[in-house]
């Protein structure tokens, strides 16, 4: 009787799919620049912290990212990921500390000015965040609506440009509820990039999706960041996948930052939350499990 390797072999040479060790091999990414750290930051956090409810989230938090960067931040289910990305685009304000973009302190900005700074960021909220009511098209486009620079046709252009990078080409008169999980990542992250910000941030691009599908768009942040030259800053739990695109990674623990580093430092830091974070590893009874890794 023949393995179900054979049968499946078999199907894919009468369906003309060649799965040889060529065709396999996945395409490598696009190659990367050294980063250059000697001039000004794109984003400088100083000493920030936040309250919440008379609770510390963010406790003297300070880092840089430089332009072109591909910055990652970590930390488990409620270390303050969200609200330190909130903070970095202004739509929450520190209780101390300051936050620059380029240069510019955003912590005492009015909403106007504010409006003016974000013009230069792209954000991609972590569940997508998707107008239900709007098709795809008018979703992505939906930053640019009120622009009277644009005419209707370069919108429609550059949407449809937009949809291409993500491969979702000729989506555009879907409605977001008929859209798997990662197709409704695929257009939030084009419509992030539509105003062509210096930077994007993602809020967890990959929870949600099947590890195969949280790696496709993984590389793809890696792809649309290299080509574009545009920094990103991406918050997930998803190590394997930051380690895998990042260039530096912050990692969030009780309110703090516990280590800053490239991806090969984190691995080998052995600072015992950076070591069982990184290699997914428990800290309770019964997870001799995770001890396999
Ligand atoms: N508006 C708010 N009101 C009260 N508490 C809040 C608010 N926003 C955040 N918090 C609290 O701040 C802490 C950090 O929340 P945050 O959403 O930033 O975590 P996170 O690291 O993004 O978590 P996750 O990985 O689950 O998305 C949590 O304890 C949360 O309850
Ligand atoms: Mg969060």
């Amino acid at each position: 009787m023949a393995h179900d390797t054979d049968v499946v072999a078999e199907a894919e040479r009468e369906a003309g799919i060649e799965v040889g060790e060529e065709t396999a091999r996945p395409v490598p990414l696009p190659a990367r620049e050294p980063i250059d750290r000697s001039g000004q930051p794109l984003l400088s956090v100083q000493y920030v912290t936040r309250q919440i409810d008379g609770q510390t989230i963010i406790d003297n938090v300070s880092f840089n990212v430089w332009p072109g960067e591909i910055f990652g931040i970590m930390g488990m289910s409620g270390s303050g990921k969200t609200t330190l990305l909130r903070l970095l685009i202004g739509l929450d304000r520190p209780d101390s500390g300051e936050i620059l973009f380029k240069g510019e302190s955003i912590t005492e900005l009015s909403e106007d000015e504010l409006n003016r700074v974000r013009k230069s960021m792209g954000m991609c909220f972590q569940y997508s965040a998707l107008f239900d009511s709007m098709t795809v098209a008018e979703n992505v486009g939906f930053a640019v609506r009120n622009r009277r620079d644009l005419s209707q046709d370069q919108r429609r252009r550059r949407v449809a440009e937009l949809l291409d990078m993500v491969e979702m080409e000729g989506t555009e008169d879907r409605m977001p509820a008929d859209l798997s999980g990662g197709m409704r990542k695929r257009v939030s992250i084009a419509r992030a990039l539509m105003e062509e910000p210096e930077l994007v941030l993602y809020d967890e691009p990959s929870s949600g999706l099947d590890p195969i599908m949280a790696c496709n768009i993984s590389g793809l942040i890696k792809k649309v960041s290299t080509d574009t030259g545009s920094t990103a800053i991406i918050v997930s739990h998803d190590v394997p996948n930051l380690l895998g695109i990042c260039d530096r990674i912050l990692m969030l623990h009780d309110q703090k930052v516990q280590m800053i580093g490239t991806p090969d430092e984190l691995r080998e830091d052995d600072t015992p939350v950076v070591h069982r974070f990184v290699h997914g590893l428990g800290t309770a009874d019964m997870t001799e499990h995770c001890s396999m890794r």
